[in-house]
């Protein structure tokens, strides 16, 4: 097993995809050293920023301060935080900001913030005039280990979550781990799901160094951070690398989100579950359906779910509200990964050993539903 130590050189990452090609910075202190980093990829010295009214008070004058000081001008855009900024609505300010500041071609825009910035940032970036450049600094850890890598940009819209939107890769990634500490616990945990995803696709030595190091990373131990978020972003640069356009392997990147979409809808999308909660109570149904399938040992499904559990992830549906098999499976049938009728799951052999498979006999399906919902509770 690679060790913290060990990994401590490799903390610039490439993505590999010829011309569009990036590096992924992880450490701390990046935000200030942004305007540096940046210039070696900008072909002008004009940046336009884009942040929500939660992180700008946080770390905007930092990264001002650091654009000023490697001579890049640049204008921003401060918009409300939270899932709903990520519509048509905000697009469209966005967009109209982005002109009214007198974008160029060779404008860098870059994208300060969780998932929700990025993947609006990044798609504003794909369709104004034509195809800006951009920069992701990521400030969540859900952010960090999955959404600013891999070029999936988008918004949501009434019929669902992410299906407008395009593959436009950054042109650098600035993980800094210091905007973490700011992070509140519920989204550090979030984030972790991924983090354990990782492991739980590929990588049993990472899983085993999460089990002994989970609780750390979760708590802010910055080394064991910066290892976790570097072993991931190596894990989807080279899944990336591979699949840019989700044609094969990128697709297992979806461990437990065919379940954890089901739940999400179900709640409306609110922040009753989080999308990083909605992934961990799913990679445990994932693991459960594999058991019942023959595929995976029980044990490798329990393991699964006492790391979560450990670091304080929930493993099982919530029992605030009266979840309904049926209402489930409505909608993963209405997942978008769905194609010919037939859901796309990611299912496992053992912990490091995902698969993907359309053959899910719809009895075992239903059976493991069943026994995470438990008996209709009355009132
Ligand atoms: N979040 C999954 C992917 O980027 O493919």
């Amino acid at each position: 097993m690679t060790s913290p130590a060990t990994a401590a050189a490799a903390d610039i990452l490439s993505v590999d995809l010829g011309a569009r090609s990036y590096d992924i910075h992880i450490g701390s202190g990046l935000i200030e050293r942004a305007g540096a980093l940046m210039l070696p990829v900008m072909n002008g010295r004009r940046a336009f920023v884009v942040t929500d009214d939660n992180v700008a008070p946080l770390y905007l004058p930092r990264l001002k301060a650091a654009l000023e000081a490697a001579g890049i001008a640049h204008a921003e855009a401060v918009l409300p935080a939270g899932e709903g900024t990520k519509d048509f609505r905000h697009l469209e300010v966005l967009l109209d900001a982005m002109l009214a500041a007198r974008c160029e071609r060779s404008t860098m825009v870059v994208a300060l913030g969780g998932g929700v910035i990025g993947d609006l940032t990044g798609f504003a970036a794909s369709v104004c005039l034509r195809g800006l450049d951009f920069v992701q600094i990521p400030t969540t850890l859900l952010a960090q280990v999955d959404s600013s890598v891999g070029g999936k940009t988008g918004i949501n819209t009434a019929r669902g979550k992410n299906l407008v939107g395009s593959f436009h890769q950054p042109r650098l990634v600035l993980a800094d781990i210091g905007a973490l500490d700011t992070l509140d616990h519920r989204q550090v945990l979030a984030g972790y799901a991924e983090v354990a995803k990782y492991g739980a696709i590929d990588d049993p030595a990472f899983f085993a160094w999460l089990e002994e190091h989970g609780p750390a990373v979760v708590a802010g131990g910055a080394e064991a951070r910066r290892y976790a978020v570097a072993t991931s972003c190596r894990a989807k640069a080279r899944i990336v690398g591979a699949d840019e356009r989700e044609g094969g392997i990128r697709a297992l990147l979806n461990l437990g989100h065919t379940f954890g979409h089901a739940l999400e809808a179900e709640v409306g999308f609110t922040d009753e579950i989080l999308h990083g909660e909605a992934v961990a109570i799913g990679m445990v149904m994932a693991f459960r359906l594999s058991a019942r399938l023959g595929l995976a040992p029980d044990a490798d499904a329990g393991r699964l779910a006492r790391h979560l559990a450990a670091v304080g992830l929930p493993t099982a549906l919530p029992g605030n509200r009266a979840w309904e098999a049926g209402r489930l499976l409505d909608h993963m049938a209405g997942d978008k990964k769905v194609k010919d009728g037939k859901v796309t799951f990611v299912l496992a052999r053992g912990i490091g050993q995902s698969l993907l498979t359309r053959d899910v006999p719809a009895a075992a399906l239903r059976a493991v539903l069943d026994d995470f919902v438990g008996p209709v509770r009355q009132g």
